[in-house]
């Protein structure tokens, strides 16, 4: 049988397609209508989010003797937004068509003479700024005092504990503090499926070393370190890169900054950005707080502020990266001439959402069905498996199409040979594998 891969891109309607109807990602509210810029994942979704995010936090925090981490709360003092200038200066400039009443981002349009909703010339209102913090109130009375935001980034909760951590945790710069956490921005134009919204999450690590000439040195060990770590999950290479700002497109505090970018079906999009954010952040903080956020650097026997290296990623785009990155159309011709077509979604096996299944060939045959169901209740300890009966194309259609690396099939001959038939998802070759060694056997393919 010859297989090949399709050239064609897959589109963002046949992935949000496969998302609801395989069940990774669903519209939010769906039943009302749905609500803009917010998404819900679904069974297969959700474990994908989780294994990505433990991938990220497993290099990050658990691989490494530098770095601890965090957990902030979502709300917090809303002087820390002031500090932090997201209070003035975290928004859109926005205009509104006259005529249409339709808001525009003003760096969207083309054309500021003309509406291209509606078409009306001239019709713009004066720019105005659009904060995208959103707001909330705490406590019963929902007047101005009592006015707080959701965080739009998680790392402002570990700057403004930046010194509880370090005395608490014993540490000294170099050392980095790492969390995993929802964030909220009233975007304006939410989009492109999971890519912008107004709830996501984000997967920070704060890292902070000593002024000691040897800072842009520890940038570019993260930008390495998140390159290696982008591969070893799979992310095609040609569809990655790591651009470089210019100091034109940094903030004037930033002394290096590097977007990680993928191309989606739409063209390049952010996944990260890794910057040197000099002493900015803890500078900010000190001023207002009036606290000293220093350590003391017995080196050089003085007070001082750390510099900062942070990288962002965004968990809902790496997961999206990575459900686009693996999908693939494949159509394959057996001899006789006949050519079928499959999608395949070639996660790689640490982040697919199901890593077997395990399948009894005859679902009205209770022997099958009872010893297929043992090998998965077997299994389950130490893979992410699941159990399924009927027929075996489809059962292999949907197993591929939700990226399961290993099937495992009971049948009629099992019962005697005691051995099982193990079909991979990627050359949908198979073996005769004795179910005395399954376990093992699947375990060395799935961790190679
Ligand atoms: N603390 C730095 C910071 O928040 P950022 O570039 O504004 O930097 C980091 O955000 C990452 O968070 C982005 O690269 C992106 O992956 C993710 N992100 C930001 N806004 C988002 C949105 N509206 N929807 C989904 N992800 C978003």
């Amino acid at each position: 049988m010859e297989t090949t891969a399709s050239q064609r891109r897959v589109t963002m309607e046949e992935i949000v397609a496969l998302a609801k109807r395989r069940g990774f990602v669903f519209q939010s509210s769906e039943i009302y209508g749905g609500i803009n810029g917010f998404w819900d994942y679904g069974p297969l979704g959700a474990v994908l989010k989780r294994n990505v995010k433990d991938a990220w936090w497993r290099d990050t925090v658990e691989l490494r003797d530098d770095v601890v981490a965090f957990d902030s709360s979502i709300v917090m003092h809303p002087s820390v937004w002031k500090a932090s200038g997201h209070v003035d200066a975290f928004h859109d400039v926005m205009v509104d068509c006259r005529v249409c009443k339709h808001r525009f981002r003003l760096d969207h349009l083309k054309d500021r003479e003309k509406c291209p909703d509606c078409g009306a010339k001239s019709s713009f209102t004066e720019p105005r700024n659009f904060n995208l913090m959103m707001k909330t109130s705490i406590g019963p009375m929902e007047d101005t005092a009592a006015l707080a935001y959701l965080r739009p980034e998680t790392a402002q909760g570990i700057f403004v504990n930046f010194k509880n951590v370090y005395q608490s945790a014993r540490k000294r710069p170099p050392f980095g503090i790492a969390q995993i956490g929802k964030s909220f921005r009233n975007e304006i134009t939410p989009g492109n499926f999971t890519f912008r919204v107004r709830e996501f999450e984000q997967a920070e690590l704060e890292y902070f070393v000593p002024d000691d000439g040897h800072d842009m040195e520890a940038f570019q060990a993260w930008v390495e370190r998140r390159k290696a770590w982008y591969a070893s999950y799979g992310v095609r290479a040609d569809r990655l890169r790591f651009y470089e700002l210019t100091p034109a497109e940094r903030p004037h505090y930033a002394r290096a900054g590097v977007d990680v970018e993928y191309l989606f079906p739409w063209g390049w999009g952010e996944l990260e950005s890794i910057a040197h954010r000099g002493t900015y952040d803890l500078d900010a903080h000190m001023a207002l707080s009036g606290k000293d956020l220093r350590y003391f650097d017995e080196a050089t026997k003085t007070h001082t502020t750390p510099l900062l290296i942070e990288s962002s990623a965004g968990m809902d785009r790496t997961t999206l990266t990575m459900l686009i990155d693996a999908y693939e159309l494949e159509r394959s011709v057996d001899p006789n001439g006949k050519s079928t077509e499959r999608v395949v979604l070639r996660f790689h096996p640490a982040i697919a959402p199901v890593q077997v299944a395990v399948f009894a060939l005859a679902r009205n045959r209770a022997d099958l069905v009872e010893r297929a169901r043992t090998i998965e209740r077997e299994l389950r300890p130490v893979m992410r498996t699941q159990y399924d009966e009927g027929n075996i194309g489809q059962l292999y259609r949907r197993q591929d199409e939700i990226g399961t690396p290993f099937c495992v099939t009971v049948d009629h001959a099992t019962l005697e040979d005691g051995a099982v038939t193990v079909r991979a998802r990627d050359d949908m070759r198979q073996a005769r594998v004795p179910v005395a060694g399954i376990a093992g056997y699947l375990l060395e393919r799935l961790t190679q």
